[in-house]
């Protein structure tokens, strides 16, 4: 007699048969009702084979998923960039975050991105009770701060929240090596600051600022800063960024609240603060 705990695996197995042959319609399909029936430390796994559906990198990321797997580790959650296996990860287990992550995960080109956003999540929660407000610098299309500021019910919050970018990409003189292709491809003309401006609308507290970082900072910047989330791609904006804002953030917090800095991004302030 089949077991719940067979039934799940086989229909994490058939899930997976049906990802590969191309069908992620059905693959969805027998996740979800596999998900449905664990509580198990396979719930990792599962969340994180929803994320490859229907992404050109899906078959790839499954293939390490259980690769790892198949050694006897668990939990492992595969995602773009990063293989994280014998680690807690309890937002698998979190309903009400899984799908706040789902729901804003077309905005990002990148599968499973829950372990940056927990950090960025802690992070926020960290700054809650310090004065200051909350910058983002480098918005794409908004994807962070969406699933962050729903998640925490933001609008509610005695805070403002700073988002800025040029919505056209890295400027030319701030490129890092080899990121001219990149930029081009991901970043010119795929997103507008209309798109994100009305992505936010819901939120009085939130504002979207189009501007070159650092020369925008002249025109609109928070004295006190709790939350600072840099993720420009490029290590020339981010030191100049950190240049001027380093002593805008509220001193307890200087270490916790610099998220996510660009490879290359190696920032010590020039003079002791
Ligand atoms: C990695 S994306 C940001 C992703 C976003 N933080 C998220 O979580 O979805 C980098 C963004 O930084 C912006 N950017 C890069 N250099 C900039 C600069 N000097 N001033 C303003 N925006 C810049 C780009 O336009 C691009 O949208």
């Amino acid at each position: 007699m089949m077991t719940p705990t067979d039934d799940v695996a086989a229909k994490t197995q058939a899930g997976d048969e049906a990802l590969l042959a191309g069908d992620p319609a059905k693959a969805r399909a027998l996740y979800l009702e596999a998900l449905a029936q664990t509580n198990h430390r396979r719930r990792s796994g599962l969340v994180a084979r929803l994320g490859f559906v229907g992404h050109h990198l899906g078959a790839a990321l499954l293939e390490i998923q259980r690769t790892i797997e198949a050694q006897g580790h668990t939990p492992v959650f595969v995602s773009d960039g990063m293989a994280v296996w014998h680690k807690s990860n309890a937002f698998v287990q979190q309903p009400a975050f899984l799908s706040v992550v789902e729901k804003h995960a077309y905005l990002l080109p990148l599968p499973n991105w829950h372990w940056n956003l927990q950090t960025v999540l802690w992070a926020v929660l960290q700054a809650r009770s310090l004065a200051g407000d909350f910058v983002e610098l480098g918005v794409f299309r908004g994807h962070t701060t969406a699933v962050t500021a729903e998640h925490i019910r933001f609008a509610s919050w005695n805070r403002r929240w700073y988002l800025y970018d040029t919505f056209n990409g890295i400027p030319e003189d701030q490129l890092n090596v080899g990121w001219s292709g990149m930029n081009e491809t991901a970043y010119k003309g795929t997103y507008s600051y209309e798109e994100v401006r009305d992505r936010f609308a819901a939120y009085p507290n939130i504002d979207v600022i189009k501007g070159r970082v650092p020369e925008i900072f002249q025109e609109v910047c928070p004295q006190r800063i709790a939350f600072l989330h840099m993720d420009l791609n490029s290590a020339v904006a981010e030191i100049a960024a950190l240049e001027q804002l380093y002593d805008r953030i509220v001193s307890s917090n200087r270490r916790s609240s610099i998220a996510a800095p660009a490879p290359g991004t190696a920032y010590r302030p020039a003079r002791p603060r």
